[in-house]
């Protein structure tokens, strides 16, 4: 397996920003996988979805998860983003074992090192996309008004600075799921989970919001766990890893 060369952090904001942190420094000096899930099972009632799955992402790579429908890809994604518990196998971030940690001590992870991106935004229909993108840096402990500052920085950063104060309902499919990587990508994560990002979109909104997200991620070094469907969505990645009942297949690219 190759590891990529790593790609500069250049973390935006102002120094006054709280710099979420899941308590251990350092990683981004270290080589090898930022995350890592080995040999994961997961049945639910007789179904098994998951039957001996592996998957690792290193620190700045994006890893796209393909496979037919029903395969198990978003029960991996949830698995590795601790959000779901295997039955059997290990996942590991920044060296811990997930499993090991308490609900709070999971939850504080998700909230501080891992940012979502789901098919359909899942925007607050209250909140403007301003707020959106504001709210999980607010959950994190940062002050209004940075938090404000920051997001609208990030909806510059995705193209849709034209919808802060809109609300999800009164922006198109393509804008929202761009409201969507902004506020994902907000809180700086150091892996980004994205499940069918651009599945909602046409072919040309899609290519644009992988465009934009694949680019803010590698300039913020994150990891990226890419679930997709369609080849032209994994064109973005540095690998891809094929899903097939249950297993994992990797398919090494050079990159
Ligand atoms: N919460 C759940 N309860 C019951 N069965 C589930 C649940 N989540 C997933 N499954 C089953 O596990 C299997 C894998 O599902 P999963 O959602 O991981 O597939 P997928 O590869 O993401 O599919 P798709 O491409 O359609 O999103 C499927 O048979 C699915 O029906
Ligand atoms: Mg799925």
């Amino acid at each position: 397996m190759s590891l990529l060369p790593r790609r500069p952090s250049s973390r935006t904001g102002g120094t006054d920003d709280v710099r979420p942190t899941d308590g251990s420094p350092g990683q981004d000096e270290a080589a090898g996988p930022l995350l890592r899930g080995v040999d994961l099972h997961k049945a639910f009632g007789s179904t098994a979805a998951l039957e001996g799955a592996s998957f690792s992402v290193s620190p700045g790579e994006i890893v796209a998860v393909m496979g037919p429908s029903g395969s198990g890809k978003s029960t991996l994604l949830h698995c590795l983003a601790g959000i779901v518990p295997p039955d059997r196998g290990s996942v590991t971030f920044d060296g811990r074992d997930v499993a090991a940690l308490s609900d709070a001590e999971r939850g504080a992870l998700r909230r501080s090192a891992f940012g979502f991106v789901f098919q359909f935004g899942q925007l607050v229909p209250e909140l403007s996309c301003r707020e959106n993108v504001a709210l999980p840096l607010r959950l994190n402990g940062v002050r209004r008004k940075d938090a404000e500052r920051r997001a609208d920085e990030w909806l510059e950063r995705l193209e849709v600075a034209g919808v802060a104060r809109q609300t999800p309902g009164r922006v198109s499919g393509g804008q929202g799921q761009r409201v969507a990587v902004a506020r994902a990508l907000a809180t700086e994560p150091r892996v980004l989970f994205a499940d069918e990002p651009t599945g909602a979109l046409d072919s040309l909104n899609g290519e644009r919001v992988m465009e934009l997200l694949s680019g803010a991620a590698r300039e913020t070094g994150a990891a990226v766990v890419l679930v997709t469907h369609e080849a032209r969505v994994a064109a973005y990645s540095d690998r891809e890893v094929v899903v097939r009942d249950g297993r994992t297949r990797t398919t090494e690219v050079v990159a």
